[in-house]
């Protein structure tokens, strides 16, 4: 089924210059960019979105990184959106991401792994509705 996504570039790959070799990697896998922002979040703004993850033991360091600079958010459309795009990010440690994926070519560390994606349609709803208005959706 046509489904939307949730990404971000995250702070380490704006900072290295990478947003357009990304979102390039994102359109030639099939994605299509329905709305797209560049940001810098406050430490609310980022401590909402991962507010998941607050009882792990990484959420401060993670929370100071995805302020440390401005981020691209997107909404991504596409056959199986979510599950697509989760593949082409690769895992979450860039040491254990397949080659051809995004983190496997940009990321660092498991921290600064250069993207995010939603992991499922729920969060996929809430997190592209925690950046974006239906207004700033296009098609
Ligand atoms: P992301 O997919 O955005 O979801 C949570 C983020 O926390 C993850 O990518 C990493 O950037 C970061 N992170 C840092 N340490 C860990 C860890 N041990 N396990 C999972 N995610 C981690």
């Amino acid at each position: 089924a046509i489904e939307r996504t949730f990404s971000i570039i995250k702070p380490d790959a704006v900072e290295r210059g990478l947003i357009a070799d990304i979102l390039k990697m994102i359109t030639d896998s099939g994605l299509k960019i329905v709305g797209m922002k560049m940001l810098h979040m406050d430490k609310a703004k980022a401590e909402g979105f991962y507010a998941v993850h607050k009882e792990r033991p990484f959420f401060g360091e993670l929370v100071d990184y995805m302020i440390s600079g401005p981020v691209v958010v997107s909404c991504l459309e596409g056959e199986d959106a979510i599950a697509s795009y989760r593949k082409l990010m690769g895992a979450t440690n860039p040491a254990e991401a397949e080659e051809g994926t995004i983190r496997k070519a940009f990321g660092v560390n498991l921290q600064n792994n250069s993207c995010h994606g939603s992991d499922g349609p729920d969060t996929a709803k809430t997190e592209v509705a925690y950046f974006f208005n239906e207004d700033e959706l296009v098609g």
